[in-house]
C-alpha cells in the first residue's frame, strides 16, 4: 500500500475544511485507518463503532488484541452514548471534564454496549478523551462519530511526534498521514480512572498529578499493580539501543570501546565520553523537554550505538511523566 502524506496547516480565518480533512473523513467512512495529529502524539484512527475498521489498527501496529484503545469523541454529547456514569461519580466527572476537555486527558469509565469488544479488549470499561488539536477536532466532528486511536507506532515502540516518525513506523501499511507538524506536548495523554471518589492515575501525562490533586485524592497506580490497564505494564516506549537511566551524567563512565549517546537534562559541554548528545531543554523547561523527548530518543536510537545514557529530570509536574517514559525505555517499567 502506498502511504500518502497530506499537509493540513490550519487556518482559523478560513472556515472551510482543508483538503486533508476531506480526504481523511472519506477514508474513515470507508472503514480505513488514517494517521492524525493530536496535541499529544500522532494517533492511528478508525471508526470506533466499526469492529472491522478497528481490527486494521491492531494489524498495522502489530498490537496484541488484549491492549484496549482510547476512544476520541466528537464532543461532550457523545459521552453517555459510549460510557455509563454512576450517580456517585457524576459530579466529579463533570468537573474534571469541564476543566480538562478538550485536552490531553483520558478518562476510563464503564462502557456502553455499543462499543465493540475489540476496542476495549473485552474489558467492561472504555478509555475516552476529546482532543484539542484543531485538525483532529475538525476531522472527528466532520466524521460525526467517535474515533478509536492509539499512538501511531508499531507496538512497543516510542510514540510518534512528527509525520516522519509515523512514516518510519507505518509507511506502506496505512493509506494516509495527515501532517500538521510536530505535536505540542510530545507525550501521551494522562489516563485516570475513578475509584471510591479517588482519582487513580493509570498513566502520567501532560495533566499532572499536582493539577489533578485540586479535584480529589490522587493514587498513582504503578504499572505492576495496574492490571486494569493491560498495555501499561508491558515493556513499552523501547528504543532498540539499550538505555540506562541515571541521576547525572557527571558520574557516568563508559566501558572501553563502548559507544554511548547522552540524553541530557543538565547543562553539558563537549564531552568525549559521548558520540552524540541531545539536551532535552536548553531553557530547563519541562514542557519543552516533554515535546523533545521521543524525537531525541528516536534520533539517538537511529545512530545504532551501544548505549543511550539518559538523565532523570526533576520529578515534579511534567517531569514525573517524562521520568515514567524513561523508566519504561530502561525496561524496568515498574
Ligand atoms: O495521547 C494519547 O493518549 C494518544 C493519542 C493518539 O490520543 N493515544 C494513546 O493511545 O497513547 P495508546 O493506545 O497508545 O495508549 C492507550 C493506553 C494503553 O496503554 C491502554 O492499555 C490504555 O490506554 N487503556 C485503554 N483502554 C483502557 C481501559 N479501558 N482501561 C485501562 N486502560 C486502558
Ligand atoms: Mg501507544
Amino acid at each position: 500500500m502506498k502511504t500518502e502524506t497530506v499537509a493540513a496547516l490550519y487556518d482559523r480565518r478560513r472556515r472551510s475544511q482543508t483538503a486533508a480533512t476531506v480526504h481523511a473523513v472519506k477514508l474513515l467512512r470507508a472503514g480505513q485507518i488514517v494517521a492524525l495529529p493530536t496535541e499529544t502524539v500522532y494517533g492511528l484512527a478508525a471508526d470506533a463503532l466499526n469492529a472491522t475498521a478497528v481490527a486494521k489498527i491492531f494489524e498495522a501496529k502489530e498490537r496484541p488484541r488484549f491492549d484496549p484503545l482510547i476512544v476520541h469523541l466528537p464532543d461532550r454529547d457523545w459521552l453517555e452514548r459510549i460510557a455509563k456514569i454512576d450517580n456517585q461519580s457524576r459530579e466529579l466527572i463533570e468537573k474534571l471534564i469541564a476543566h480538562f476537555w478538550p485536552g490531553p486527558f483520558t478518562l476510563v469509565l464503564r462502557r456502553q454496549s455499543i462499543v465493540p469488544e475489540i476496542v476495549t479488549a473485552g474489558l467492561d470499561t472504555v478509555a475516552l478523551r476529546i482532543s484539542a488539536h484543531p485538525i483532529f477536532a475538525e476531522i472527528v466532528r466532520e466524521f460525526g462519530s467517535p474515533l478509536a486511536a492509539p499512538s501511531a507506532n508499531r507496538f512497543g515502540r516510542v510514540s510518534p511526534t512528527t509525520p516522519q516518525h509515523v512514516l518510519d513506523e507505518l509507511g506502506g501499511r496505512i493509506p494516509l498521514i495527515v501532517d500538521a507538524g510536530p505535536t505540542r506536548h510530545g507525550i501521551e495523554s494522562t489516563i485516570i480512572a475513578l475509584r471510591g471518589g479517588k482519582i487513580d492515575i493509570l498513566r502520567r501525562g501532560p495533566i499532572t498529578s499536582e493539577q489533578l490533586s485540586a479535584f480529589g485524592t490522587i493514587n498513582i497506580v504503578t504499572s505492576r499493580e495496574n492490571i486494569a490497564a493491560p498495555g501499561q505494564w508491558l515493556s513499552h516506549y523501547a528504543p532498540k539501543t539499550p538505555l540506562e537511566l541515571i541521576a547525572d551524567a557527571q558520574s557516568f563512565s563508559a566501558r572501553p570501546n563502548q559507544r554511548c549517546a547522552l540524553l541530557a537534562w543538565n547543562p553539558v559541554k563537549m564531552d568525549n565520553r559521548f558520540v552524540a548528545i541531545r539536551r532535552l531543554s536548553e531553557q530547563d523547561d519541562l514542557g519543552e523537554a516533554a515535546a523533545n523527548l521521543f524525537r531525541y530518543l528516536r534520533e539517538l536510537d537511529a545512530l545504532g550505538l551501544d548505549l543511550i545514557v539518559a538523565e532523570r529530570v526533576p520529578d515534579q509536574g511534567l517531569g514525573a511523566a517524562i521520568n515514567e517514559r524513561l523508566q519504561r525505555a530502561w525496561g524496568r517499567g515498574d
